[in-house]
């Protein structure tokens, strides 16, 4: 199995003791991810770009906007200038000025995300396809952690996969949602490089450390996925 890269959804996170929580996940941390909703594209209202000017003060992981907002165009340029590393659009967001929102991205030096809903196919992003550094594989419908994984997505994750290696383009592929312990594999199968750790990650019924070194001897390749 290839060793994944984690990116944990600081919407899961304690928000009380959010500096000691990413202390705690920094080592198996590739990238944090923060869920920007607006109330209207998606139907929470959860992290901002003042939390990611936060906590961009307090690490140098790298940062990822996923922002699941009516406006792109607005937040984008909120999540520049908070120090996000990672601004990606949702697809469905951008189909009246896709080319222009990226540059923009681009222009400032950070890189370019897209995201797709689950019911949104492949072939959307096919004109853009070469100008992103990450693709995010919605596995859940937005708007909230702790759903479970829709299967339909695994086949999706394959098509892009295959897309990317037919067009030999780089970009990262990252799944978000529902990535638990009984799903994160037929995942990584599929082709998914980055797996967003929500609930997965931060759980109720076992300590924030246990959990961590549970992750961790995944990424060591451990399987625990029969656990
Ligand atoms: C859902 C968000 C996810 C969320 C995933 O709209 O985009 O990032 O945090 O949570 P889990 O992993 O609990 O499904
Ligand atoms: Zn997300």
């Amino acid at each position: 199995m290839k060793t994944p890269l984690y990116a944990p959804s600081m919407m899961s996170a304690d928000l009380l003791h959010l500096e000691d929580c990413i202390r705690r996940i920094e080592p198996i941390s590739d990238v944090l991810h923060f869920d920007i909703m607006d109330g209207h594209f998606a139907p929470s209202l959860t992290c901002s770009p003042d939390m990611i000017r936060a906590v961009r003060g307090a690490t140098s992981l790298p940062l990822d906007a996923h922002l699941m907002v009516s406006d792109p165009v607005r937040f984008t340029d909120l999540c520049i200038a908070a120090g996000a590393d990672y601004i990606t659009l949702h697809a469905e967001t951008i189909v009246t000025n896709a080319f222009r929102t990226i540059s923009v991205i681009k222009a400032a030096g950070r890189k370019a995300g897209v995201a797709l809903t689950p019911a949104t196919p492949v072939s959307a992003l096919s004109h853009y396809l070469d100008l992103v550094d990450l693709v995010t594989v919605m596995t859940v419908d937005i708007g909230y952690g702790g759903q479970k994984l829709i299967p339909q997505m695994l086949p999706k994750i394959s098509e892009l996969a295959a897309v990317r290696a037919e067009r030999g383009l780089h970009f990262t592929i990252m799944t978000d949602g529902g990535v638990g312990w009984k799903t994160y594999r037929s995942m990584l199968d599929a082709g998914a490089d980055m797996l967003v750790l929500g609930k997965g990650l931060f759980r109720p019924e076992m300590t924030l450390d246990e959990s961590i070194e549970r992750w961790a001897d995944i990424k060591r390749g451990v399987d625990r996925s029969e656990e």
